[in-house]
């Protein structure tokens, strides 16, 4: 079967094999990202149209007590100036983010105990009292299913936890021993339960990543079932034990895009900021290979910088203030627009 037939069989199927997706991955061409692509923006333009949804990122704190290999916040790094935003500045940052036209936000934010259920439930049912029009979406990694339970009743919609790999020795090599990718599935399904809309996704081009380790990532998404799938390439940064390990590409990451999106039409998938630092145009690219998200920066400017997960990150300079109208101008080159509203998961046409 040539690669045409494959990528025919993935769209109408939804799914392949391990070593059919292996296959494309591994002996992908130009031509057969062409048509994957091309398939996947039609496919989104049925269910979302030309319209990208905005999300108002808010990095609320860059401690955390994990030490992901990759990771420039990790615990380990001295030379992070580590902060956090309080209460008030979150909603301030809700307020001007509602004012430029956001109807949805995302709290992120390293594992840091500070932000224990209680402060975390008055900070989402302050947010959810303030804005009862908005989706409200957490990313705040590994916690109790009961803490799972009390930020989703507190008003909480969705949460996003990537799975990073769905390979347990992939998973060992990126993170210290203290971690399991058992656990993280786990907490992929708690959240599930508690009610949320749930995101996960990987890094593509990861230290030691192969394409086994992508066509699992996909066939454990396939199982899991997210309404999100975030994917962005791997980036070293300077501080960490990856800081000499090359970058994913461009070119990886749209193509795994497109597939994600003949796996799921109606999927939530936002093309990142980590794919718009490799590329100067990897966020248009992102979206006219399927994707139908954008996550501009809405933190206070002057912590923006201390929030690097990776080198050289866009939109942390002066010049990012309002992300929204640089990314709404990028959109309409494209063809597309950005399109106001909470951004809900659509089931149907
Ligand atoms: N390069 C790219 N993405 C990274 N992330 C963390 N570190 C890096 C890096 N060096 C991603 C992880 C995490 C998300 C918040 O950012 O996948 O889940
Ligand atoms: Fe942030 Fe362009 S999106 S500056």
């Amino acid at each position: 079967m040539n690669h045409f037939e494959l990528i025919n069989r993935l769209y109408k199927e939804q799914i392949l094999s391990k070593e059919d997706f292996i296959r494309l991955i591994e002996h992908r061409t130009a031509e057969d990202a062409e048509y994957l692509a091309s398939l996947a923006r039609k496919e989104a333009q049925k269910i979302y149209g030309t319209g990208v949804f905005p999300r108002g990122l808010i990095e609320f704190t860059n401690y955390c007590k994990n030490d992901c290999l990759y990771c420039g916040i990790r615990r380990s790094n001295p030379n992070v100036s580590r902060y956090r935003l309080t209460e008030e500045q979150i909603l301030s940052a809700c307020e001007s983010g509602y004012e430029l036209g956001y109807r949805s936000f995302v709290l992120q934010g390293g594992e840091d105990p500070y932000f224990h259920d209680e402060r975390m439930v008055s900070i989402v049912s302050a947010m959810r009292k303030s804005y009862p029009d908005c989706a409200i979406t957490l990313s705040l990694g590994e916690r109790s299913p009961e803490s799972y339970q009390a930020l989703f009743e507190a008003g909480a919609n969705r949460y996003l936890l990537r799975h990073e790999t769905a390979t347990e020795e992939h998973y060992q090599k990126l993170h210290p021993e203290a971690m399991s990718l058992a656990r993280r599935k786990q907490c992929l399904w708690d959240l599930k339960k508690a009610g949320f809309h749930v995101g996960t996704g990987f890094m593509v081009g990861a230290p030691g990543q192969t394409a086994a380790h992508l066509a699992e990532d996909l066939l454990f998404i396939k199982e899991l079932n997210p309404k999100m799938v975030g994917i962005g390439p791997f980036i070293p940064h300077h501080d960490t034990p990856f800081k000499d390990e090359p970058s994913g590409t461009a070119d990886l990451t749209t193509y795994m895009i497109s597939i994600l999106r003949l796996m799921n039409h109606h999927l939530l998938l936002p093309s990142t900021t980590a794919l718009g630092t490799i590329d100067p145009n990897g966020r248009e690219k992102g979206i006219l290979a399927g994707a139908n998200v954008v996550m501009p920066n809405l933190s206070p400017i002057d912590v923006r910088k201390d929030y690097a997960l990776y080198d050289n990150k866009i939109c942390t300079g002066d010049e990012a203030a309002e992300c929204v109208g640089c990314l709404g101008r990028r959109m309409e080159s494209i063809g597309y627009h950005l399109e106001f509203s909470r951004g809900d998961y659509r089931e149907y046409l």
